[in-house]
């Protein structure tokens, strides 16, 4: 054999950077970033192809540079991301259709990074994940005055669909362009640490909000979702429970800046009725951050539905739909000068005169609310008249308003309230 390596293997590091050991029961793959400004893309699907079912593989760290979209099809399967998969900031190629999947229905959002498949688990050890860039995406679309719409093809950074029985670890993701996570056409899903940071660092955008759709997570049409340990600087709604999630629980979750968490929007496919039951939101810190920083803290939690008058068509227009949601638990909240603690409203997008939501809400429960909020108006619960919210109760709520305000609780249309003074 030759004594020293033939300069060609430096050019071929895939082959030497990705080690599988088919002689171990489960097979592995371990790669290192190629650095010096190299795309790591085709290394990256080919650890997966490879090592992606019943195998192990591990992403020494540093930063994969990733130039094109990928799914990955887990089945199985262990990953060890140590370092980051950085999807590089070239926005017009990534605003052509053709270069990102639809794979989302709701609004039609793009993806750039899916994960599919059952029974795997993700570990990015709080040290790794994925990094957005999206300081350039953030600071294109505010420069020059372009209008961010829904389906307009900016990418999720991380969507999980047709999941069974995954888990994401540790993961963090630095900068999302728009939705942070979404979850899919998926059933049994743990995502157990995630920290999303979208925070503008462009001086030219000092006290605006120039990070909006940069939603922690929206949950579609998935069964037995949990979100425990979660750290999200967003401006926009920290996590956005949307159609037919059911048996979701979310623990441990951090809000900075955006809207807080939203149930909806809903009902704005007038053929989809949506089905939300049986969620457990607790333990949620919402913290306002410096106002030059990120000027909105919205809400603790608040609920949303369009009218049953259709406007337009989806992913921008819409309404009309029907549907409910029942059984949610919302306990232990610090909110810390949330502008509306909890609200309920059912006019999202809506004009006067429109026909009133037939989307029923019932069994919601609010308990042990502490901290501050900006308006005297603690509670604004608005249900539709069409459909009056049956069985709303309140335990432990003790939000303050400013300077030693009274508090004010608005129901509308609500059947059956217990536990607060209507005012
Ligand atoms: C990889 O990323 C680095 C740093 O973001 C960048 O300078 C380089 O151009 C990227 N390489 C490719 C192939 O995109
Ligand atoms: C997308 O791909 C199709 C098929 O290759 C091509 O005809 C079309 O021009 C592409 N669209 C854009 C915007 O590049
Ligand atoms: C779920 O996935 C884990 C691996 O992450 C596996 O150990 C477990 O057996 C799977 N459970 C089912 C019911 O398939
Ligand atoms: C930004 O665009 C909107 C409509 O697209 C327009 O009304 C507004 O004047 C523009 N603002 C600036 C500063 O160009
Ligand atoms: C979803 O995943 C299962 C296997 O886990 C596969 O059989 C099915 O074809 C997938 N469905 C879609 C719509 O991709
Ligand atoms: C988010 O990013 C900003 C800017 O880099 C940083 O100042 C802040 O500490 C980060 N937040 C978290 C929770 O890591
Ligand atoms: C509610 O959802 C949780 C989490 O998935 C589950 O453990 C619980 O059994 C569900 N409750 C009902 C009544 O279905
Ligand atoms: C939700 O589920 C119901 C019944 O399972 C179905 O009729 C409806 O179309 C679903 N809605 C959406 C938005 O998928
Ligand atoms: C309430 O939530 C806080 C985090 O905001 C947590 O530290 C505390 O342990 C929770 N209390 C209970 C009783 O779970
Ligand atoms: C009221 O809602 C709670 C959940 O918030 C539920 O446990 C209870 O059974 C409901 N009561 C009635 C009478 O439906
Ligand atoms: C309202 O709720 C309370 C407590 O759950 C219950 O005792 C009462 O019967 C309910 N009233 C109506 C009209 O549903």
């Amino acid at each position: 054999m030759r004594p020293t390596a033939l300069p060609w293997i430096a050019s071929t590091a895939l082959v030497f950077s990705t080690l599988c050991s088919a002689a171990n029961a489960v097979k592995t793959c371990t790669l290192s970033p190629l650095g010096h400004g190299r795309d790591d893309t085709d290394q990256v699907e080919e650890a997966i192809a490879k090592c992606g079912q019943s195998g192990h593989t591990v992403f020494e760290p540093g930063q994969y540079n990733i130039t094109r979209k990928m799914t990955w099809n887990l089945v199985e399967s262990t990953i060890d991301l140590h370092g980051y998969l950085n999807f590089v900031p070239d926005i017009q190629y990534w605003l052509n259709p053709n270069n990102t999947y639809r794979v989302v229905f709701i609004q039609d959002q793009a993806s750039w990074f899916v994960v599919t498949g059952r029974s795997f688990e993700i570990d990015a050890h709080s040290t790794g994940g994925i990094m957005g860039n999206g300081q350039t995406w953030w600071s294109y679309y505010s420069a020059n005055n372009i209008t961010r719409l829904d389906g307009d093809g900016r990418p999720i950074a991380l969507t999980l669909v047709n999941v069974t029985n995954g888990t994401v670890k540790n993961f963090r993701i630095e900068q999302q362009p728009f939705w942070c996570n979404a979850v899919a056409e998926s059933q049994s899903v743990v995502y157990d640490g995630m920290l999303c940071n979208a925070t503008n660092e462009d001086p030219r955008f000092v006290g605006q909000n120039i990070v909006p759709n940069t939603d922690g997570i929206d949950t579609y049409r998935s069964d037995d979702v949990t979100m425990i340990n979660w750290d999200i600087t967003c401006g926009d709604d920290c996590l956005a429970i949307k159609g037919n999630s059911t048996n979701v629980v979310a623990r441990d979750i951090t809000c900075r800046g955006g809207n807080g968490i939203a149930i909806g929007s809903l009902g704005q496919y007038v053929n989809l009725p949506d089905i939300v039951n049986n969620l457990t939101i607790e333990n949620v810190q919402a913290i306002r951050l410096d106002s030059n920083v990120q000027p909105n803290m919205g809400t603790g939690i608040y609920f949303k539905t369009w009218t049953a008058t259709v406007h337009g068509v989806p992913p921008t227009g819409g309404g009309g739909g029907g549907g409910h949601v029942s059984n949610v638990l919302a306990r232990n909240f610090s909110l810390d000068r949330v502008s509306l603690p909890i609200h309920l409203y059912q006019t999202n997008d809506g004009q006067s005169g429109d026909a009133p939501s037939k989307l029923q809400f019932s069994n919601l429960a609010f308990e042990d609310f502490t901290g501050t909020s900006l308006s005297d108006e603690i509670v604004d619960i608005e249900c539709s008249a069409a459909v009056p919210c049956p069985n709303i109760s309140f335990r432990n709520i003790n939000v303050v308003p400013p300077s030693g305000d009274a508090p004010e609780y608005v129901f509308k249309n609500v059947v059956n309230e217990t536990g607060l003074p209507s005012s």
